[in-house]
């Protein structure tokens, strides 16, 4: 019995002594896997995780609009009329004779006179600087703040209005007008010298 005893005693030193340095597992591995504490995601049922996914999207896209719509509000707009330079009106053809075409990015009209000749009339009144509308069914100009009128040339037909629309230098290269909106001439009255030729 003594002797069975102490065999007993001698086995179990070994196992000491082969769990220590000799066992490749760390003490923490042998403990059971229900002590762990799982990750917070993970003992989320599928639903809720999926459902959370969707309010985080939709709460992204919600931001990247909001974001949007503050960058194109604070966005400069483009305005509507151009600077001064040079405006290409199109290939002559384009404008009958006895004909006016409005460019109102370039504040002023291109009058094709019945002999086939052009003119860029300023489209700011000579009196007080009101716009003025061309009216096709009278066949002139009408200044909607006192009654001036101007005929296609641009001469004051009917007063206050004290001298012709202001005019700008328009030319023609290889069949395209083009006028240039940089320089505005002063005139009293209409002047064959005036118009630029195909
Ligand atoms: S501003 Fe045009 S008539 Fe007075």
């Amino acid at each position: 019995m003594a002797r069975r005893r102490k065999s007993r005693g001698s086995s179990a030193g070994k196992k000491k002594k082969g769990a220590g340095p000799q066992d490749p597992r760390p003490p923490e591995a042998e403990a059971p896997r229900a002590e762990q504490a799982p990750h917070p995601t993970e003992e989320m049922p599928p639903r809720r995780a999926f459902l959370s996914r969707l309010w985080l999207g939709l709460g992204g896209l919600a931001v990247a609009q909001y974001v949007w719509l503050v960058v194109e509000f604070l966005r400069p707009r483009r305005s509507e009329v151009d600077g001064p330079g040079i405006v290409v009106a199109g290939p002559v053809d384009q404008f009958d004779p006895g004909s006016v075409t409005a460019f109102p990015s370039g504040r002023f009209y291109l009058a094709r006179l019945q002999d086939g000749s052009f003119l860029a009339l300023s489209r700011v009144c000579t009196h007080l600087g009101c716009t003025v509308p061309w009216i096709a069914e009278e066949d002139r100009f009408v200044c909607p703040c006192h009654a001036s009128a101007f005929d296609l040339r641009g001469d004051v037909l009917s007063p206050p209005a004290p001298r012709a629309l202001d005019i700008h230098p328009v030319r023609i290269e290889n069949g395209i007008v083009k006028v240039d909106t940089e320089s505005t001439v002063r005139r009293r009255s209409f002047d064959a010298s005036q118009v630029a030729r195909a």
